[in-house]
Formats: structure tokens, C-alpha cells, sequence
């Protein structure tokens, strides 16, 4: 069970204490305690905002009981719903724009009868959430990268520094460094220059 400590957000509409096991950097903004109303995880550091970083209304972290995320310094994220059960990370002066979902588990399994199994389950727990044993691969996206509204990054992608994802792709496969990919699924549209000191 996880703890809480009392600790709000100025200006919150959600009344409930942040809990205990969500570090914030003072310079880090989020919007809502409500933001980790399905938080299971028991990790003692279950999600960590750096320095600067900022969440705004509409972000979800669905998270099980092993579940980490790392949020980078300077990085904007504004709706995005994590589904994480092992590991999310999220680049420094990354931006992540509306409706995107990031997933490093599809949390069902493939099989029509597991899946049954899994449903008729639900009603006897007290939770409610789909909680199958499926494997997780985490999702690793870069520092300086811009993901477009509406992108689905699914499990085991890893993004590179300073790439662009176009509006509603559907990213399965790696990104390399500095490159524009787009589409459903998403495909190089064109690289980019690294700048001078970047990483
Ligand atoms: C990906 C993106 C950055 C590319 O911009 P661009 O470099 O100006 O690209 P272009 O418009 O020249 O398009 C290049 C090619 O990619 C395709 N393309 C661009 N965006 C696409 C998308 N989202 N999905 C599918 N294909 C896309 C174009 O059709 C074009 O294809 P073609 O060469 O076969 O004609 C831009 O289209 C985009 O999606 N930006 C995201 C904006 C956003 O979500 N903002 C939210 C507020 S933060």
C-alpha cells in the first residue's frame, strides 16, 4: 500500500495528498495530484520530475507495482497517458504534445481466452484495472525530442535525442538520433542536424 505525506499542488482541484513515493524537484510543475490516481507502484522512487520539468491538466500515470518514470529537466508534457510497468523514461527538454500514449506493456495478453480470463477476473478485485502477467519492455525517449498530438509509442522504442515524431504516428520501432519519422507506422521523413554541444 502505497503511503502519502501531506503535500499539495497551490491551486489544486483534486484535494488528495501527493503520494509519498513521487519525488518533485521544487522547480517542477504538476498540475494535478489527480494525475496519479492509477499509480500502484510500489517503487520507492515511482515517478521523479527534474529540475524545471512541467505536467499540465490530462496526464495519467497508469502504472503497476514495479513501475518507474523518470520525467527530464525542462521536458513539457501536456495530456499524455503513460501505461508503464516496468520502465519509462522521458528526456530533458523533451515535449510531448495532447492525447499521446506511451505504453511499455499492451497490459493484455494476445490469446482470446486469457483475455477472458483476465476480464472475468476484474470484478473480484478491488482496484479494477487489468493487471495481466505480460511481459514489459521499457520505452526510452531522448533529450530534446518533440513528439506531435495524438502519437502512440509503443513498448521497447527507444527514441533518439532530437528526433520529431509527426502528428498521429504510431511508433514501433526505434527512432535514431535527430531524424523526423511520421505516420502510421511511423517511417523516416528526414534527418536532422545536430547542433553544436548537443547531446
Ligand atoms: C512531422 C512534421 C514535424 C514534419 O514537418 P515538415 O518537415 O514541415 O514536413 P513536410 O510537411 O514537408 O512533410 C514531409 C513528408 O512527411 C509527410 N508527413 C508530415 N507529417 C506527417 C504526419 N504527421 N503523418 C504522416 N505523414 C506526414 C508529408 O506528407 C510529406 O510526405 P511526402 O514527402 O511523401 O510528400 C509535421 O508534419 C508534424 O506532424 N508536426 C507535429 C505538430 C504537432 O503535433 N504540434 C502539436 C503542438 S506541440
Amino acid at each position: 500500500m502505497i503511503k502519502t505525506v501531506e503535500r499539495q499542488f497551490p491551486g489544486d482541484w483534486e484535494p488528495a495528498p501527493i503520494p509519498e513515493n513521487i519525488v518533485i524537484d521544487e522547480t517542477a510543475y504538476v498540475h494535478t495530484v489527480y494525475s496519479f490516481d492509477l499509480c500502484r507502484s510500489e517503487q520507492p522512487a515511482a515517478i521523479t520530475f527534474a529540475r524545471g520539468s512541467q505536467v499540465n491538466d490530462g496526464t495519467m500515470f497508469d502504472l503497476g507495482p514495479r513501475a518507474r518514470v523518470h520525467i527530464g529537466e525542462c521536458a513539457l508534457l501536456t495530456s499524455v497517458w503513460f501505461l508503464c510497468d516496468e520502465e519509462i523514461s522521458i528526456g530533458a527538454f523533451t515535449m510531448i504534445s495532447w492525447s499521446v500514449v506511451i505504453m511499455d506493456t499492451y497490459r493484455m495478453p494476445l490469446g482470446p481466452e486469457a483475455r477472458r480470463a483476465e476480464l472475468q477476473g476484474l470484478s473480484k478485485r478491488s482496484f479494477r484495472k487489468v493487471a495481466a502477467d505480460v511481459p514489459a519492455r521499457p520505452v526510452r525517449i531522448g533529450s530534446d525530442v518533440w513528439i506531435g498530438f495524438d502519437c502512440c509509442i509503443l513498448p521497447g522504442v527507444t527514441i533518439g535525442n532530437g528526433s520529431i515524431v509527426g502528428a498521429r504516428s504510431v511508433v514501433c520501432e526505434d527512432v535514431e538520433p535527430y531524424t523526423i519519422v511520421a505516420g502510421n507506422p511511423a517511417r523516416v521523413v528526414r534527418r536532422l542536424n545536430k547542433p553544436e554541444g548537443f547531446p
